[in-house]
């Protein structure tokens, strides 16, 4: 239940974990490596950031603000020249805060090899477009077996998560 902009209480509509799903595809050049050659780290966190954000932004229909990006683990390098790819989906819904589930892939185009090279978990809280707080979040409908697992470890997470923000004192489920 929450309260629209004439001050109703409407409820929010499940949506399923496939209305957020998003990707976003980009090749690596020059300017965004190390001299290595390999996509610097703070590129491939931003390209995270990005995709993270659409499917937060889909799922929720409103503005987002990244709240905190608990776990971002880099498994190889994407090199220059390579294609990135992004893949991104609600993981759970909380109340106002959701979480994200991101996968980056690289992928040679001269060969075909494809390496999944990192994996983060980013939460985003919708915010109201009048009053900048934070804003309720339709739920997320689960179907798949996946689905489920992702939405079971994402509550243990987000215990982390708040914990490491507030400690002790704020333990919510
Ligand atoms: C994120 C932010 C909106 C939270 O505001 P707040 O005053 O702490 O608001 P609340 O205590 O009401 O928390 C709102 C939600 O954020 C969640 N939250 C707060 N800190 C969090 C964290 N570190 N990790 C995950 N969730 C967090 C709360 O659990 C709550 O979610 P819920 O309603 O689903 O339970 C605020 O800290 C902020 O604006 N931060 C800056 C965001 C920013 O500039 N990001 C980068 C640019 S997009």
């Amino acid at each position: 239940m929450t309260k629209g902009a004439s001050g109703r209480e409407t409820v929010l509509k499940g949506k399923p974990v496939s209305a957020s799903r998003s990707e976003m595809t980009e090749i690596v050049l020059p300017a965004q490596t190390n001299p290595l050659g390999k996509l610097l780290g703070g590129q491939v966190m931003h390209l995270v950031d990005m995709v993270a954000a659409m499917a937060a932004h889909r799922h929720s229909n409103s503005y987002v603000v990244t709240a905190s990006v608990d776990y971002i683990d880099f498994r190889n390098p994407v090199n220059l020249g390579e294609i990135v790819n992004l893949k991104s989906q609600v993981n759970r819904v909380f109340r106002t805060s959701m979480e994200v589930g991101v996968e980056v892939y690289s992928e040679n185009a001269m060969t075909e090899e494809r390496k999944h090279t990192t994996s983060a978990y980013v939460t985003f809280v919708a915010i109201d477009e009048f009053t900048r707080l934070p804003k309720p979040v339709a739920p997320l409908i689960v179907k798949t077996a996946e689905e489920r697992q992702r939405f079971e470890e994402a509550a243990k997470r987000r215990k982390v998560r708040l914990l490491l923000r507030y400690g002790k004192r704020h333990i919510v489920s």
